[in-house]
Protein backbone atom coordinates (compact mmCIF):
# COMPACT_ATOMS: atom_id res chain seq x y z
CA UNK A 1 0.00 0.00 0.00
CA UNK A 2 2.66 2.01 0.80
CA UNK A 3 4.85 1.61 -1.86
CA UNK A 4 1.78 1.63 -4.45
CA UNK A 5 1.08 5.53 -2.80
CA UNK A 6 4.99 6.56 -2.98
CA UNK A 7 4.83 5.30 -6.42
CA UNK A 8 1.96 7.40 -7.64
CA UNK A 9 2.88 10.40 -5.58
CA UNK A 10 6.49 10.09 -7.55
CA UNK A 11 4.89 10.00 -10.75
CA UNK A 12 2.77 13.16 -10.38
CA UNK A 13 5.51 14.78 -9.32
CA UNK A 14 7.41 13.75 -12.71
CA UNK A 15 4.30 14.66 -14.80
CA UNK A 16 1.28 16.71 -12.88
CA UNK A 17 3.71 19.42 -11.93
CA UNK A 18 5.54 20.26 -15.51
CA UNK A 19 3.84 18.56 -18.23
CA UNK A 20 -0.03 18.54 -17.09
CA UNK A 21 -1.12 21.71 -18.70
CA UNK A 22 0.40 21.07 -22.12
CA UNK A 23 -0.56 17.57 -22.61
CA UNK A 24 -4.12 19.39 -21.88
CA UNK A 25 -3.14 21.63 -23.83
CA UNK A 26 -2.30 19.34 -26.96
CA UNK A 27 -5.39 17.14 -26.15
CA UNK A 28 -7.35 20.86 -26.69
CA UNK A 29 -5.50 22.19 -29.62
CA UNK A 30 -6.08 18.76 -31.93
CA UNK A 31 -9.65 19.00 -32.00
CA UNK A 32 -9.86 23.12 -31.61
CA UNK A 33 -6.86 24.01 -33.36
CA UNK A 34 -5.82 27.80 -33.53
CA UNK A 35 -6.96 30.47 -35.68
CA UNK A 36 -4.46 32.84 -36.11
CA UNK A 37 -6.00 36.89 -37.07
CA UNK A 38 -2.75 38.01 -38.53
CA UNK A 39 0.61 36.68 -40.21
CA UNK A 40 2.85 38.83 -42.69
CA UNK A 41 4.93 35.32 -44.15
CA UNK A 42 3.60 37.01 -47.75
CA UNK A 43 5.73 40.25 -46.77
CA UNK A 44 8.92 38.30 -46.26
CA UNK A 45 8.35 36.31 -49.18
CA UNK A 46 7.67 39.26 -51.21
CA UNK A 47 11.21 41.14 -49.62
CA UNK A 48 13.03 37.61 -49.37
CA UNK A 49 11.89 35.95 -53.05
CA UNK A 50 10.64 38.52 -54.81
CA UNK A 51 7.04 35.92 -54.51
CA UNK A 52 9.18 33.50 -56.57
CA UNK A 53 7.59 30.14 -55.01
CA UNK A 54 9.28 28.42 -57.52
CA UNK A 55 12.99 28.60 -55.86
CA UNK A 56 14.25 26.06 -54.15
CA UNK A 57 15.03 28.81 -51.08
CA UNK A 58 11.42 29.48 -51.09
CA UNK A 59 10.63 25.99 -49.88
CA UNK A 60 7.65 26.78 -47.14
CA UNK A 61 9.09 23.31 -45.39
CA UNK A 62 12.62 24.00 -45.59
CA UNK A 63 11.92 28.09 -44.69
CA UNK A 64 14.35 28.53 -41.32
CA UNK A 65 15.07 32.17 -41.00
CA UNK A 66 11.27 32.98 -40.31
CA UNK A 67 8.70 32.70 -37.40
CA UNK A 68 6.91 30.67 -40.02
CA UNK A 69 7.13 27.25 -41.95
CA UNK A 70 5.04 24.36 -42.54
CA UNK A 71 6.68 22.01 -40.16
CA UNK A 72 6.32 24.80 -37.16
CA UNK A 73 2.72 25.69 -38.15
CA UNK A 74 1.81 21.78 -37.77
CA UNK A 75 3.68 21.70 -34.19
CA UNK A 76 1.98 24.77 -33.32
CA UNK A 77 -1.81 23.05 -34.26
CA UNK A 78 -2.27 26.27 -36.59
CA UNK A 79 -5.72 25.20 -37.97
CA UNK A 80 -6.60 28.87 -39.24
CA UNK A 81 -4.27 31.52 -40.65
CA UNK A 82 -5.66 34.66 -41.82
CA UNK A 83 -2.67 35.57 -43.77
CA UNK A 84 -1.83 39.68 -44.53
CA UNK A 85 -1.97 41.24 -47.94
CA UNK A 86 0.00 43.67 -46.82
CA UNK A 87 1.85 46.69 -48.45
CA UNK A 88 3.15 49.44 -47.04
CA UNK A 89 1.81 53.01 -46.21
CA UNK A 90 4.37 54.68 -48.89
CA UNK A 91 2.24 52.78 -51.30
CA UNK A 92 -0.27 54.86 -51.21
CA UNK A 93 -1.47 57.12 -54.52
CA UNK A 94 1.12 55.15 -56.48
CA UNK A 95 1.04 51.29 -56.80
CA UNK A 96 -0.83 49.99 -53.63
CA UNK A 97 -3.51 48.16 -55.78
CA UNK A 98 -0.95 46.27 -58.06
CA UNK A 99 1.10 45.42 -55.08
CA UNK A 100 -1.76 44.46 -52.87
CA UNK A 101 -3.01 42.40 -55.96
CA UNK A 102 0.30 40.55 -55.78
CA UNK A 103 0.25 39.82 -52.26
CA UNK A 104 -2.89 37.98 -52.34
CA UNK A 105 -1.28 36.13 -55.64
CA UNK A 106 1.31 34.58 -53.74
CA UNK A 107 -1.24 33.79 -51.06
CA UNK A 108 -3.14 31.59 -53.89
CA UNK A 109 -0.41 30.16 -54.90
CA UNK A 110 0.88 29.00 -51.42
CA UNK A 111 -2.21 26.96 -51.62
CA UNK A 112 -1.44 25.41 -55.11
CA UNK A 113 2.31 24.83 -54.55
CA UNK A 114 1.91 23.15 -50.78
CA UNK A 115 -1.96 21.32 -51.58
CA UNK A 116 -1.47 19.01 -48.47
CA UNK A 117 -0.92 21.42 -46.37
CA UNK A 118 -2.83 25.27 -47.09
CA UNK A 119 -6.27 24.71 -48.96
CA UNK A 120 -7.49 28.25 -49.63
CA UNK A 121 -11.24 28.99 -47.81
CA UNK A 122 -13.23 31.91 -48.03
CA UNK A 123 -15.86 31.29 -45.66
CA UNK A 124 -16.92 30.19 -42.05
CA UNK A 125 -17.70 26.84 -43.25
CA UNK A 126 -14.39 26.65 -45.73
CA UNK A 127 -12.55 26.78 -42.48
CA UNK A 128 -13.87 23.66 -40.92
CA UNK A 129 -13.49 21.52 -43.87
CA UNK A 130 -9.92 22.62 -44.28
CA UNK A 131 -9.50 21.28 -40.27
CA UNK A 132 -11.50 18.09 -41.37
CA UNK A 133 -8.80 18.06 -44.20
CA UNK A 134 -5.96 18.38 -42.09
CA UNK A 135 -4.75 21.19 -43.93
CA UNK A 136 -4.20 24.63 -42.23
CA UNK A 137 -7.25 26.76 -43.79
CA UNK A 138 -5.77 30.05 -45.42
CA UNK A 139 -7.83 33.14 -45.43
CA UNK A 140 -6.61 36.85 -46.90
CA UNK A 141 -6.84 39.69 -44.92
CA UNK A 142 -5.94 43.14 -46.21
CA UNK A 143 -3.65 45.09 -44.09
CA UNK A 144 -4.42 49.12 -44.78
CA UNK A 145 -7.36 50.73 -46.48
CA UNK A 146 -4.90 52.47 -48.78
CA UNK A 147 -4.84 49.54 -50.64
CA UNK A 148 -8.26 50.25 -52.28
CA UNK A 149 -6.89 53.89 -53.43
CA UNK A 150 -10.48 55.09 -51.97
CA UNK A 151 -12.62 52.69 -54.54
CA UNK A 152 -15.61 50.81 -53.89
CA UNK A 153 -15.11 49.02 -57.29
CA UNK A 154 -11.49 47.80 -56.14
CA UNK A 155 -12.77 46.86 -52.40
CA UNK A 156 -15.57 44.40 -54.21
CA UNK A 157 -12.98 43.18 -56.83
CA UNK A 158 -10.89 42.32 -53.58
CA UNK A 159 -13.90 40.28 -51.96
CA UNK A 160 -14.18 38.05 -55.56
CA UNK A 161 -10.95 37.27 -54.98
CA UNK A 162 -10.94 36.30 -51.63
CA UNK A 163 -10.77 39.02 -48.67
CA UNK A 164 -11.95 38.24 -45.93
CA UNK A 165 -11.36 41.37 -44.01
CA UNK A 166 -9.84 44.63 -44.47
CA UNK A 167 -7.30 46.52 -41.94
CA UNK A 168 -9.59 49.91 -42.58
CA UNK A 169 -5.85 52.06 -42.00
CA UNK A 170 -2.10 50.77 -42.07
CA UNK A 171 -0.40 53.17 -40.12
CA UNK A 172 -0.89 56.10 -42.04
CA UNK A 173 -4.50 57.80 -42.90
CA UNK A 174 -6.54 57.38 -45.67
CA UNK A 175 -9.32 59.69 -47.56
CA UNK A 176 -11.46 58.89 -45.50
CA UNK A 177 -10.33 57.42 -42.33
CA UNK A 178 -7.47 58.38 -39.62
CA UNK A 179 -4.99 55.82 -37.93
CA UNK A 180 -3.42 55.55 -34.87
CA UNK A 181 -0.78 57.62 -35.49
CA UNK A 182 -3.50 60.32 -34.54
CA UNK A 183 -3.44 59.34 -31.01
CA UNK A 184 0.12 60.21 -30.55
CA UNK A 185 2.19 63.22 -30.59
CA UNK A 186 3.59 62.65 -33.78
CA UNK A 187 0.26 63.47 -36.16
CA UNK A 188 -2.99 65.90 -35.95
CA UNK A 189 -6.72 63.84 -36.45
CA UNK A 190 -6.98 65.01 -40.05
CA UNK A 191 -10.81 63.26 -40.28
CA UNK A 192 -11.37 62.76 -36.72
CA UNK A 193 -12.52 59.30 -37.55
CA UNK A 194 -14.15 58.05 -40.85
CA UNK A 195 -15.63 60.49 -43.39
CA UNK A 196 -18.80 59.62 -44.58
CA UNK A 197 -17.22 57.63 -47.21
CA UNK A 198 -15.62 55.93 -44.92
CA UNK A 199 -18.75 54.62 -42.96
CA UNK A 200 -20.22 53.73 -46.37
CA UNK A 201 -17.39 51.64 -47.18
CA UNK A 202 -18.11 49.67 -43.55
CA UNK A 203 -21.61 49.08 -44.86
CA UNK A 204 -20.16 48.12 -48.20
CA UNK A 205 -17.87 45.65 -45.97
CA UNK A 206 -21.38 44.53 -44.42
CA UNK A 207 -23.00 44.31 -47.28
CA UNK A 208 -20.38 42.00 -48.82
CA UNK A 209 -19.54 39.95 -46.04
CA UNK A 210 -15.77 41.27 -45.55
CA UNK A 211 -14.72 41.80 -42.02
CA UNK A 212 -14.24 44.91 -40.43
CA UNK A 213 -10.63 45.04 -38.72
CA UNK A 214 -9.69 47.64 -35.90
CA UNK A 215 -5.89 47.02 -35.44
CA UNK A 216 -4.02 50.11 -36.89
CA UNK A 217 -6.98 52.34 -36.84
CA UNK A 218 -7.26 55.83 -34.39
CA UNK A 219 -9.40 55.57 -31.04
CA UNK A 220 -12.20 57.86 -33.27
CA UNK A 221 -12.17 55.44 -36.09
CA UNK A 222 -12.48 52.35 -33.78
CA UNK A 223 -15.68 54.02 -32.13
CA UNK A 224 -17.07 55.67 -35.55
CA UNK A 225 -16.83 51.68 -36.77
CA UNK A 226 -18.39 50.06 -34.17
CA UNK A 227 -21.09 52.72 -34.39
CA UNK A 228 -21.98 52.15 -37.93
CA UNK A 229 -21.36 47.94 -38.56
CA UNK A 230 -24.53 45.96 -38.90
CA UNK A 231 -21.64 43.26 -37.83
CA UNK A 232 -19.64 42.32 -35.29
CA UNK A 233 -16.01 43.94 -35.89
CA UNK A 234 -12.73 42.47 -34.79
CA UNK A 235 -9.18 43.34 -34.08
CA UNK A 236 -7.05 41.08 -35.96
CA UNK A 237 -3.97 41.71 -33.89
CA UNK A 238 -4.14 44.20 -31.38
CA UNK A 239 -3.32 43.87 -27.24
CA UNK A 240 -4.95 45.84 -24.26
CA UNK A 241 -4.18 49.60 -23.53
CA UNK A 242 -4.44 48.81 -19.97
CA UNK A 243 -1.60 46.51 -19.45
CA UNK A 244 0.95 48.42 -22.19
CA UNK A 245 -0.06 51.87 -22.82
CA UNK A 246 1.24 51.66 -26.45
CA UNK A 247 -1.53 53.45 -29.07
CA UNK A 248 -1.98 50.61 -31.27
CA UNK A 249 -3.54 48.55 -28.20
CA UNK A 250 -7.27 48.66 -27.48
CA UNK A 251 -8.52 51.07 -24.41
CA UNK A 252 -10.93 49.79 -21.96
CA UNK A 253 -13.96 51.79 -23.34
CA UNK A 254 -14.06 50.22 -26.83
CA UNK A 255 -13.25 46.93 -24.99
CA UNK A 256 -16.41 47.16 -23.69
CA UNK A 257 -18.18 48.07 -26.51
CA UNK A 258 -16.94 44.90 -28.39
CA UNK A 259 -18.10 43.17 -25.77
CA UNK A 260 -21.44 44.51 -26.68
CA UNK A 261 -21.43 44.33 -30.25
CA UNK A 262 -19.87 40.58 -29.47
CA UNK A 263 -16.62 41.55 -31.23
CA UNK A 264 -12.99 40.16 -31.40
CA UNK A 265 -9.82 41.27 -29.72
CA UNK A 266 -7.24 39.01 -31.22
CA UNK A 267 -4.04 39.56 -29.34
CA UNK A 268 -0.79 40.51 -30.79
CA UNK A 269 2.57 39.52 -29.62
CA UNK A 270 5.45 42.37 -30.64
CA UNK A 271 7.13 42.83 -27.95
CA UNK A 272 6.44 46.67 -27.72
CA UNK A 273 3.14 46.16 -27.74
CA UNK A 274 2.86 43.54 -25.16
CA UNK A 275 5.47 45.25 -22.78
CA UNK A 276 6.00 48.55 -23.98
CA UNK A 277 9.77 47.66 -24.22
CA UNK A 278 12.58 45.81 -26.15
CA UNK A 279 11.72 42.88 -24.25
CA UNK A 280 8.36 40.53 -23.34
CA UNK A 281 7.77 36.74 -22.56
CA UNK A 282 4.66 34.61 -22.84
CA UNK A 283 3.59 35.07 -19.60
CA UNK A 284 3.13 38.91 -20.19
CA UNK A 285 0.65 37.97 -23.77
CA UNK A 286 -1.51 35.68 -20.80
CA UNK A 287 -1.72 38.89 -19.23
CA UNK A 288 -2.82 40.69 -22.16
CA UNK A 289 -5.43 37.69 -22.47
CA UNK A 290 -6.04 37.71 -19.04
CA UNK A 291 -6.94 41.33 -19.41
CA UNK A 292 -9.49 41.56 -22.52
CA UNK A 293 -11.29 38.34 -21.43
CA UNK A 294 -11.75 40.08 -17.94
CA UNK A 295 -13.00 43.51 -19.64
CA UNK A 296 -14.47 42.25 -23.27
CA UNK A 297 -15.61 38.60 -22.27
CA UNK A 298 -14.48 34.93 -22.65
CA UNK A 299 -16.03 35.22 -25.73
CA UNK A 300 -14.07 38.30 -27.42
CA UNK A 301 -10.52 36.83 -26.87
CA UNK A 302 -8.29 35.59 -29.69
CA UNK A 303 -4.87 35.26 -30.90
CA UNK A 304 -3.61 37.60 -33.33
CA UNK A 305 0.62 36.76 -33.21
CA UNK A 306 1.55 38.79 -36.39
CA UNK A 307 4.37 36.49 -36.58
CA UNK A 308 6.62 37.70 -39.60
CA UNK A 309 5.69 41.24 -39.36
CA UNK A 310 7.92 42.61 -36.23
CA UNK A 311 11.31 42.36 -35.20
CA UNK A 312 10.90 41.18 -31.64
CA UNK A 313 8.39 38.23 -30.35
CA UNK A 314 8.47 36.99 -26.52
CA UNK A 315 10.28 34.46 -24.76
CA UNK A 316 8.64 31.49 -24.94
CA UNK A 317 6.73 32.57 -28.15
CA UNK A 318 9.39 32.47 -30.51
CA UNK A 319 7.65 30.95 -33.27
CA UNK A 320 3.89 29.40 -34.49
CA UNK A 321 5.21 26.24 -33.14
CA UNK A 322 4.24 27.52 -29.26
CA UNK A 323 0.91 28.48 -29.43
CA UNK A 324 0.69 25.74 -27.08
CA UNK A 325 3.11 26.95 -24.84
CA UNK A 326 0.49 29.97 -24.47
CA UNK A 327 -2.25 27.54 -24.21
CA UNK A 328 -0.73 25.44 -21.36
CA UNK A 329 -0.03 28.98 -19.54
CA UNK A 330 -4.29 29.97 -20.16
CA UNK A 331 -5.03 26.37 -18.21
CA UNK A 332 -2.64 27.12 -15.67
CA UNK A 333 -4.34 30.27 -15.26
CA UNK A 334 -7.42 28.20 -14.49
CA UNK A 335 -9.29 29.30 -17.89
CA UNK A 336 -12.17 26.53 -18.32
CA UNK A 337 -11.50 23.79 -20.99
CA UNK A 338 -14.57 26.07 -22.99
CA UNK A 339 -12.94 29.09 -22.65
CA UNK A 340 -9.72 28.34 -24.18
CA UNK A 341 -11.45 26.61 -27.12
CA UNK A 342 -13.58 29.71 -27.52
CA UNK A 343 -10.39 31.59 -28.11
CA UNK A 344 -8.87 29.10 -30.28
CA UNK A 345 -11.43 28.56 -32.21
CA UNK A 346 -15.10 29.43 -31.83
CA UNK A 347 -15.21 33.11 -31.32
CA UNK A 348 -13.73 33.66 -34.76
CA UNK A 349 -15.98 31.06 -35.95
CA UNK A 350 -18.89 32.92 -34.46
CA UNK A 351 -18.21 36.40 -35.75
CA UNK A 352 -17.03 35.16 -38.95
CA UNK A 353 -20.89 33.83 -39.42
CA UNK A 354 -22.23 36.74 -38.17
CA UNK A 355 -20.71 38.65 -40.89
CA UNK A 356 -21.89 36.23 -43.03
CA UNK A 357 -25.48 36.38 -41.71
CA UNK A 358 -25.72 40.44 -42.03
CA UNK A 359 -24.52 40.04 -45.48
CA UNK A 360 -27.44 37.08 -46.19
CA UNK A 361 -29.89 39.79 -44.32
CA UNK A 362 -28.63 42.69 -46.63
CA UNK A 363 -28.90 40.45 -49.58
CA UNK A 364 -32.79 39.60 -48.64
CA UNK A 365 -33.03 43.05 -47.80
CA UNK A 366 -31.99 43.99 -51.76
CA UNK A 367 -29.49 46.74 -50.49
CA UNK A 368 -27.71 46.89 -53.55
CA UNK A 369 -24.02 47.76 -53.88
CA UNK A 370 -22.82 51.69 -53.29
CA UNK A 371 -21.71 52.40 -56.24
CA UNK A 372 -21.27 56.51 -55.58
CA UNK A 373 -17.81 57.48 -56.01
CA UNK A 374 -15.45 59.24 -53.45
CA UNK A 375 -15.33 63.31 -54.23
CA UNK A 376 -12.63 63.45 -56.80
CA UNK A 377 -11.24 67.02 -54.67
CA UNK A 378 -10.80 64.08 -51.78
CA UNK A 379 -8.23 61.81 -53.39
CA UNK A 380 -4.49 62.89 -53.37
CA UNK A 381 -1.34 62.55 -55.09
CA UNK A 382 -0.42 63.37 -58.50
CA UNK A 383 -0.92 60.17 -60.29
CA UNK A 384 -4.98 60.11 -60.52
CA UNK A 385 -6.92 60.56 -63.60
CA UNK A 386 -10.21 62.30 -63.43
CA UNK A 387 -12.35 59.96 -66.12
CA UNK A 388 -15.68 60.21 -65.23
CA UNK A 389 -15.70 63.19 -62.70
CA UNK A 390 -17.47 66.27 -64.35
CA UNK A 391 -15.26 69.46 -63.61
CA UNK A 392 -17.44 72.52 -63.60
CA UNK A 393 -20.16 71.38 -65.60
CA UNK A 394 -18.38 71.35 -69.11
CA UNK A 395 -16.79 68.44 -70.71
CA UNK A 396 -12.71 69.08 -69.87
CA UNK A 397 -11.74 65.74 -71.73
CA UNK A 398 -13.59 67.71 -75.59
CA UNK A 399 -11.93 70.90 -75.13
CA UNK A 400 -8.24 69.48 -76.11
CA UNK A 401 -9.30 67.08 -78.45
CA UNK A 402 -10.95 69.66 -81.04
CA UNK A 403 -7.98 71.78 -80.16
CA UNK A 404 -5.53 68.56 -81.03
CA UNK A 405 -7.24 67.81 -84.27
CA UNK A 406 -5.69 71.15 -85.86
CA UNK A 407 -2.42 70.56 -84.65
CA UNK A 408 -2.57 66.42 -85.70
CA UNK A 409 -3.88 67.95 -89.39
CA UNK A 410 -0.72 70.47 -89.57
CA UNK A 411 1.94 67.93 -88.20
CA UNK A 412 1.22 65.68 -91.07
CA UNK A 413 2.35 67.79 -93.28
C1 LIG B 1 10.19 21.26 -50.38
O1 LIG B 1 11.20 20.49 -49.76
C2 LIG B 1 10.74 19.23 -49.30
C3 LIG B 1 11.82 18.61 -48.42
O2 LIG B 1 13.06 18.67 -49.06
C4 LIG B 1 10.35 18.41 -50.51
O3 LIG B 1 9.89 17.15 -50.10
C5 LIG B 1 9.22 19.15 -51.24
O4 LIG B 1 8.90 18.47 -52.43
C6 LIG B 1 9.60 20.56 -51.58
N1 LIG B 1 8.39 21.25 -52.01
C7 LIG B 1 8.32 22.02 -53.09
C8 LIG B 1 6.99 22.61 -53.43
O5 LIG B 1 9.31 22.26 -53.77
C1 LIG C 1 18.70 27.11 -43.63
O1 LIG C 1 18.37 26.94 -44.99
C2 LIG C 1 19.42 27.31 -45.85
C3 LIG C 1 18.90 27.35 -47.27
O2 LIG C 1 18.02 26.29 -47.53
C4 LIG C 1 20.60 26.34 -45.64
O3 LIG C 1 21.64 26.67 -46.48
C5 LIG C 1 21.04 26.44 -44.19
O4 LIG C 1 22.03 25.48 -43.93
C6 LIG C 1 19.87 26.23 -43.23
N1 LIG C 1 20.29 26.56 -41.88
C7 LIG C 1 20.01 25.80 -40.85
C8 LIG C 1 20.49 26.29 -39.51
O5 LIG C 1 19.39 24.76 -40.94
C1 LIG D 1 11.02 27.42 -33.42
O1 LIG D 1 10.38 26.23 -33.71
C2 LIG D 1 11.17 25.05 -33.75
C3 LIG D 1 10.28 23.93 -34.14
O2 LIG D 1 10.26 23.87 -35.51
C4 LIG D 1 11.90 24.88 -32.45
O3 LIG D 1 12.56 23.64 -32.38
C5 LIG D 1 12.85 26.02 -32.32
O4 LIG D 1 13.57 25.96 -31.14
C6 LIG D 1 12.13 27.35 -32.42
N1 LIG D 1 13.08 28.40 -32.74
C7 LIG D 1 13.54 29.25 -31.84
C8 LIG D 1 14.46 30.31 -32.31
O5 LIG D 1 13.23 29.20 -30.71
C1 LIG E 1 -23.86 56.46 -33.53
O1 LIG E 1 -24.49 56.91 -34.71
C2 LIG E 1 -25.71 57.60 -34.50
C3 LIG E 1 -26.28 57.93 -35.85
O2 LIG E 1 -26.40 56.79 -36.63
C4 LIG E 1 -25.46 58.83 -33.68
O3 LIG E 1 -26.69 59.47 -33.40
C5 LIG E 1 -24.77 58.44 -32.38
O4 LIG E 1 -24.42 59.60 -31.67
C6 LIG E 1 -23.54 57.63 -32.64
N1 LIG E 1 -22.97 57.17 -31.39
C7 LIG E 1 -21.67 57.26 -31.13
C8 LIG E 1 -21.25 56.72 -29.81
O5 LIG E 1 -20.87 57.73 -31.91
C1 LIG F 1 8.14 37.58 -17.65
O1 LIG F 1 8.52 38.91 -17.42
C2 LIG F 1 7.99 39.48 -16.23
C3 LIG F 1 8.36 40.94 -16.22
O2 LIG F 1 9.72 41.12 -16.48
C4 LIG F 1 8.52 38.71 -15.03
O3 LIG F 1 7.96 39.22 -13.84
C5 LIG F 1 8.13 37.25 -15.17
O4 LIG F 1 8.68 36.49 -14.12
C6 LIG F 1 8.61 36.68 -16.51
N1 LIG F 1 8.07 35.36 -16.69
C7 LIG F 1 8.85 34.35 -16.99
C8 LIG F 1 8.19 33.03 -17.13
O5 LIG F 1 10.04 34.47 -17.16
C1 LIG G 1 -19.79 40.34 -22.35
O1 LIG G 1 -19.78 40.45 -20.97
C2 LIG G 1 -20.73 39.65 -20.33
C3 LIG G 1 -20.74 40.01 -18.86
O2 LIG G 1 -19.43 40.04 -18.36
C4 LIG G 1 -20.41 38.19 -20.58
O3 LIG G 1 -21.36 37.35 -19.95
C5 LIG G 1 -20.41 37.95 -22.08
O4 LIG G 1 -20.05 36.63 -22.34
C6 LIG G 1 -19.49 38.91 -22.76
N1 LIG G 1 -19.60 38.80 -24.21
C7 LIG G 1 -18.62 38.33 -24.95
C8 LIG G 1 -18.84 38.38 -26.42
O5 LIG G 1 -17.61 37.85 -24.50
C1 LIG H 1 -6.71 28.12 -9.81
O1 LIG H 1 -7.62 27.35 -9.06
C2 LIG H 1 -7.00 26.69 -7.95
C3 LIG H 1 -7.98 25.72 -7.35
O2 LIG H 1 -9.27 26.31 -7.25
C4 LIG H 1 -6.51 27.76 -6.98
O3 LIG H 1 -5.89 27.16 -5.89
C5 LIG H 1 -5.53 28.66 -7.69
O4 LIG H 1 -5.13 29.72 -6.85
C6 LIG H 1 -6.13 29.23 -8.96
N1 LIG H 1 -5.09 29.92 -9.71
C7 LIG H 1 -5.25 31.12 -10.24
C8 LIG H 1 -4.10 31.69 -11.00
O5 LIG H 1 -6.29 31.74 -10.15
ZN1 LIG I 1 -0.01 45.30 -38.50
Amino acid sequence: MLLKATFLLLSCLLLCSADQYQQEAERIMTTSPVIDGHNDLPWQLLKKFNNQLSLKSANLTTLNDTHTNIPKLRLGHVGAQFWAAYVPCETQNKDAVKRTLEQIDVIHRMCHHYPDDFECVSSSAGIQNAFTNGRVASLIGVEGGHSIDSSMAVLRTFYQLGVRYMTLTHSCNTPWADNWLVDTPDEEPVHNGLTEFGKRLVREMNRLGMMVDLAHVSVKTMKDALNVSRAPVIFSHSSAYAICKHRRNVPDDVLREVNKTRGLVMVNFYNTYVSCSSKANLTQVADHMDYVKRVAGPEAVGFGGDYDGVPSVPDGLENVSKYPDLVAELLRRNWTEKEVRDALTNNLLRVFESVEQVRDAMAREKIVPDDGPIDFKNLEGTCQTDYGYPSNGDHPKMLPAVLALPVLLVLRW
